[in-house]
């Protein structure tokens, strides 16, 4: 890692107008070390921005047991168009069959989905990133007003560094709308999961994710129960 990266806020203010690509080869440039955590349309549009600098960059998944079919078919696609080793992480068993045997396969429609999220997402988020030094995401400003539109192309990621180490979070699509992701998709044949040919949008996991109508933002089809500034499961929390 070179010093420059030790102030994240000016490369992010540098790297403001720069183009994902750009960011990318940034990132890549700088970090071996780095990882691609991939669900959904956005990490499509990076993979293949990314193959192309480096062809074997490390992209990882979580599997939290609970995703749609098509989702799976989906990752498959994606490993197979890009010739690619996907890293696909699984919960832990024990702490799942905890938390099914005290409450249940559906406790987030009552309890709110942190504590399923907790185990089945933000664990092995957690464990992966301990292994490596820098990683990218697809979050964009517009996919969610309450809780996105201040997300940096560059940050320090304090909440899953490991200890007296620094870790690196890149979000390049930041400041690119959906229709441009959706253009660059489009253009560039990118694989996409099919349920967005039915009226799915954000894609999380099959209990927690519904389509929506035209009229509703993008974030409404996930966690459709709770409130709109708790939509967040703590993959991108930084404190
Ligand atoms: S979430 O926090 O609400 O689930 P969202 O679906 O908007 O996140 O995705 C934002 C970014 O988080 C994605 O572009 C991707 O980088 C990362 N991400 C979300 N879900 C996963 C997953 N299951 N596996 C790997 N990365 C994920
Ligand atoms: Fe559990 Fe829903 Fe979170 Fe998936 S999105 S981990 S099913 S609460």
């Amino acid at each position: 890692m070179t010093e420059a990266l030790l102030n994240t806020v000016d490369i992010d203010k540098q790297l403001q107008d720069a183009t994902p690509q750009e960011i990318l080869a940034y990132a890549l440039e700088q970090f071996d070390e780095l990882s691609i955590s991939f669900s959904g349309a956005e990490d499509v549009v990076l993979i293949d921005m990314a193959t192309k600098i480096r062809p074997d960059v490390e992209v990882f998944c979580l599997d939290t047991g609970r995703l749609h079919p098509e989702t799976y078919a989906f990752i498959e696609k994606v490993r197979e168009h890009y010739e690619l080793e996907i890293d696909v992480l699984s919960p832990d068993g024990e702490a799942v069959r905890k938390l099914v045997k005290d409450k249940g396969l559906y406790s987030f429609y009552e309890d709110n989905h942190q504590e399923c999220c907790g185990i089945r997402k933000i664990s092995p988020l957690r464990k992966k990133l301990l292994e490596v030094d820098a990683w990218v995401t697809g979050q964009r400003k517009d996919q969610s007003p309450g809780t996105r539109a201040q997300i940096p192309v560059i940050q320090e990621d304090k909440a899953f560094a490991r200890t007296g180490d620094t870790l690196t979070k890149f979000n390049p699509l930041a400041n690119w709308t959906s229709e441009q992701v959706w253009d660059y998709i489009r253009s560039n044949n990118v694989p996409y999961n099919e349920l967005h040919d039915r009226g799915f949008r954000s894609i999380g996991c099959e209990p927690c994710t519904r389509p929506t109508t035209p009229d509703q933002h993008e974030r409404e089809g996930r966690w459709w129960w709770e409130e709109a500034t708790k939509k967040e499961c703590g993959l991108h929390r930084n404190d």
